[in-house]
């Protein structure tokens, strides 16, 4: 469990309100659902022919997992989702014939997927000004299919939240500390004034089921059991319940339905309902790939530590871009997980151009620091997810991402190469040689990606077009559009 977690706490934030928070071609399974794989619509294209420079020339691929939603059609039984969806399983499917409200949604959802096909087709230009938008293209796999897939959302997608359940557990979640991003959203989703809302659960495409794994964890976990089993039962209640009550869940097994949280124990809490797991869109910062996290239908969620439930102010502007960054690399922190001791051992008092410490020194200012280098390194802890890589980006330090099986925030839409630095953990003995082959020419290229991406890493009250609770109902916009219900 994270520092801020607190052994069978849980964010710390006591219960506390949000502060402003009162107020294709497809494959078919079975008779009413189809799995549309409309994926590498945002396959890459090399913006401007540096990629291949990205760290070492032997290195030139980002290895890190990362989703696509690929343009071609896949036959019936592939990998991924349509695995999940395999005929016994979608057999149980409801058909749901002619519901008209529900047709004329999935042809509101087949015009989205054509305009974004055709705008994926279209030739990247060198900026994007349109509206007032001004999206700077180097950071997306395919800039313009990325604009009309998010004014599609706009246009269309309607979230409907579950009523059931009560407070504490359900409809108010952590807003301070390690798992704000997780009461953030479910209160945007509760109180919040955005377009996305509709309380006509027959016009929704999506399906919230507003609880809090963090809230679990805190209210329901018995300190140091590790036993997770009051969570799951939990969950498993909580779908028995909804499944019941409304026709929803069982019209596609749950695979129109979203649950959040940024707890470590999310994904072990979301095992309380198989189908849960197995099919419905799971939102995790625990977004570890080889522990059961699908990025075809689950959603990484970024960590943001907000102390006290405010970003610390040195990092609230960005720093000005001519700001001098005399060290070359930092990092502090607690020596959990498999990755960091690692770091340590090779780092840690080592050399005077890494700064890798286990207790920051008394006389330093965490914030200061990373201000002062030009890469901040972001290694797993306990789980894969570190809220130094949201830190790192409003800072403008470089993020030098050292993980095995993270599936990174919105790397569906986003090239992280373009803004950020992936090692290989088998590569972190020669961490310097590596930072320091990085040229000017590149880590200033790097630094306009993260000036350029920080607005989608943003949590604001009210909300912005563009900003973090945009990015994951585009992710979760994305996994639905890969859906066809009816
Ligand atoms: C959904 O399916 C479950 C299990 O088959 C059943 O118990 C429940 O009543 C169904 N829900 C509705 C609304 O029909
Ligand atoms: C969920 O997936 C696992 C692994 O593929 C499988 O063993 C299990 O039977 C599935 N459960 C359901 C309810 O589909
Ligand atoms: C950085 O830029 C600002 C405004 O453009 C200027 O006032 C300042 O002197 C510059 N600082 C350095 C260290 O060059
Ligand atoms: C991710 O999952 C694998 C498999 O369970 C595990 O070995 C690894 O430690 C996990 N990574 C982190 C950072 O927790």
């Amino acid at each position: 469990m994270k520092s801020g977690g607190g052994g069978g706490g849980g964010g710390g934030g006591g219960g506390v309100i949000c502060s402003l928070s009162i107020g294709l071609v497809s494959a078919v399974f079975g008779a009413s659902i189809t799995v549309v794989f409309l994926l590498g619509y945002f396959s890459h294209k090399p913006i401007n022919g540096v990629l291949a420079s990205f760290y070492t020339p032997s290195q030139p691929q980002f290895n890190i997992p990362i989703v696509e939603l690929l343009a071609h059609t896949r036959p019936p039984d592939h990998e991924s989702r349509a695995h999940l969806l395999s005929s016994e399983f979608s057999s149980k499917f409801k058909p749901a014939g002619t519901r008209r409200a529900g047709n004329k949604l999935e042809q509101g959802l087949a015009r989205a997927r054509a305009a974004i096909l055709k705008a994926a087709s279209g030739t990247s230009p060198s900026i994007i000004i349109k509206n007032n938008d001004i999206l700077s293209p180097a950071i997306y796999r395919n800039p313009t299919a990325f604009y009309q897939s998010y004014k599609e959302m706009e246009r269309r997608f309607k979230v409907y939240v579950y009523q059931e359940g009560e407070l504490p557990i359900v409809h108010d979640g952590p807003c301070k500390d390690i798992y704000s991003s997780e009461g953030r959203f479910i209160h945007e989703m509760e109180h919040g004034n955005n377009r996305f809302k509709t309380s006509n659960a027959q016009a929704a495409h999506v399906y919230f089921m507003p609880f809090s794994v963090t809230w679990m964890v805190k209210y329901l976990y018995k300190p140091n059991t590790y036993n997770v089993t009051p969570l799951k039962e939990f969950v498993s209640d909580y779908v028995k319940l909804i499944s019941t009550k409304h026709p929803f869940w069982n019209r596609t097994q749950g695979a129109d339905h979203f649950m959040l949280t940024c707890h470590d124990w999310g994904p072990k809490a979301s095992q309380g309902n198989a189908i849960l797991y197995n099919t419905s869109i799971r939102v995790l910062c625990n977004a570890n790939s080889s522990e059961g996290f699908d990025p075809t239908k689950d959603v990484s969620l970024p960590e943001i530590h907000l102390y006290g439930g405010i970003v610390n102010p040195k990092l609230i502007s960005p720093p000005p871009s001519n700001i001098s960054r005399p060290d070359l690399a930092f990092f502090a922190g607690g020596i959990h997980g498999p990755i960091r001791p690692i770091l340590l051992k090779h780092w840690r008092g080592k050399d005077t151009d890494l700064h890798v410490y286990e207790y920051l020194p008394k006389d330093q200012d965490y914030y200061d620091a990373m201000l002062r280098s030009k890469f901040c390194l972001c290694p797993s802890g306990y789980e894969v997810a570190s809220p130094r890589i949201v830190e790192a980006i409003y800072a403008e330090c470089i993020p030098v991402i050292l993980s095995d099986h993270y599936v990174l925030p919105f790397s569906d839409v986003l090239r992280w190469e373009a803004f950020s630095i992936q090692v290989d953990v088998s590569e972190i003995p020669r961490l310097k040689e590596i930072l320091v082959a990085v040229s000017e020419d590149e880590y200033l290229r790097l630094k306009e990606g993260l000036r350029a991406v920080r607005r989608h890493f943003i949590l604001n009250q009210p909300v912005k077009r563009f900003d973090m609770f945009h990015m994951i109902l585009h992710s979760v916009w994305l996994r639905r559009l890969n859906l066809k219900v009816g």
